[in-house]
């Protein structure tokens, strides 16, 4: 049975009730990433409209904590540098630096200066595309430093919370799958 990937998705990503505070359903991609083949086919399909980019991919940002795991793979494969987007107080060197409100607390978002060229073409991966502030926040800071962003991809977007319309008209979004 050949599965497309928004199916596979959905189906190995796990609703937690109540987690991290209670009203909050969170969506757990540990089962999706335990599963070697649905973890090949998700990087497969993150890289699949960037793999013959001409301009290439010069840099993908992962968000942490749960992009780090997709952008890294994600970077390999195109041959692409992997930066890290990271909270508050994680990076060793001089950042640029970006608060936002999340759809729970409030969060400080921080990259390193020197991490890309002006001019430099940056690939956005993080796994959940929820209110949309965390990506909102990560590309202001791409843009600081002067990089174009190609575009910004996640594995599950919830519709619901409408990420979509704020992201959408600052870089070209794609999700794999929705709710
Ligand atoms: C989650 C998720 C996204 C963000 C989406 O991260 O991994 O990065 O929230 O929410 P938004 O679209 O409403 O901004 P979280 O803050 O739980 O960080 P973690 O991956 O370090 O646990």
């Amino acid at each position: 049975e050949v599965r497309g990937i928004d199916e596979l998705i959905n189906g190995l990503v796990r609703d937690v009730p109540d987690y991290p505070k209670p009203g909050i359903v969170f969506k757990d991609i540990t089962p999706l990433l335990a599963d070697a083949s649905a973890f090949a086919r998700t990087i497969d399909a993150l890289c699949a409209p960037w793999i013959d980019a001409d301009p290439r991919v010069d840099k993908v940002v992962g968000i942490e904590a749960r992009g780090f795991i997709l952008a890294a793979p994600v970077a390999l494969a195109l041959g692409a540098g992997f930066v890290p987007v990271r909270k508050q107080g994680k990076l060793p060197g001089l950042t640029h630096s970006q608060t936002y409100a999340l759809e729970y607390g409030q969060e400080t978002l921080e990259i390193h200066q020197d991490a890309i060229a002006a001019g430099e073409r940056v690939l956005v991966i993080d796994d959940v595309l929820a209110t949309g502030g965390t990506v909102e926040a990560t590309v202001g800071l791409i843009r600081a430093g002067g990089a174009e962003i190609v575009g910004v991809s996640v594995l599950l977007e919830l519709g619901f919370l409408r990420g979509r319309e704020r992201v959408a008209e600052l870089a070209a979004l794609r999700s794999l799958a929705q709710i």
